[in-house]
């Protein structure tokens, strides 16, 4: 263990981009990668929820997949690596690889995501 200190600029640096989100769904942490990759700055999503990361057609229902994969329901892509369709800022889009990954804190479950470009 390298100490308090190392583990937070190593995902604040991190080549990938890094999303946490707490029990309420809001964003705890937004690394620069992810400000890239998403074309966001911090402040404009940190405390939200994270459905304001999520493309347009599947606003409406992934909090449904959240809160489904909260209460226990099948895991799917939770542990996993796959492929999504990312919508940025202004609209564009880009094919990602994201590692999604339960984090549980004292029974509190966050999310926190990893993810690449794959285009
Ligand atoms: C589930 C897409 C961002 C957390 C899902 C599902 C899709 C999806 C399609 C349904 C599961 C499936 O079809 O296999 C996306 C897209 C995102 C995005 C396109 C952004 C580009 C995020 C972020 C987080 C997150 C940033 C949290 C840090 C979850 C969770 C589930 C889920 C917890 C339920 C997983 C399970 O039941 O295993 N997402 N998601 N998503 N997503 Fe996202």
């Amino acid at each position: 263990y390298t100490g308090d200190n190392i583990l937070f600029p190593a995902l604040e640096q991190s080549m990938m981009a890094v999303v946490l989100i707490n029990e309420k769904d809001e964003v705890l942490f937004f690394n620069r990668s992810a400000e890239k990759l998403w074309g966001y700055q911090r402040q404009e999503v940190l405390g939200k929820d994270v459905s304001g990361l999520v493309p347009s057609y599947l606003k409406g229902i992934h909090s449904g997949f959240i809160s489904h994969n909260r209460e226990g329901g099948e895991a799917r892509v939770e542990g996993m690596s796959r492929e999504l369709l990312l919508e940025r800022k202004d609209g564009s889009t880009v094919w990602t690889r994201f590692s999604l990954s339960k984090v549980n804190v004292g029974g509190r479950l966050h999310y926190l995501a990893l993810v690449r470009d794959a285009s």
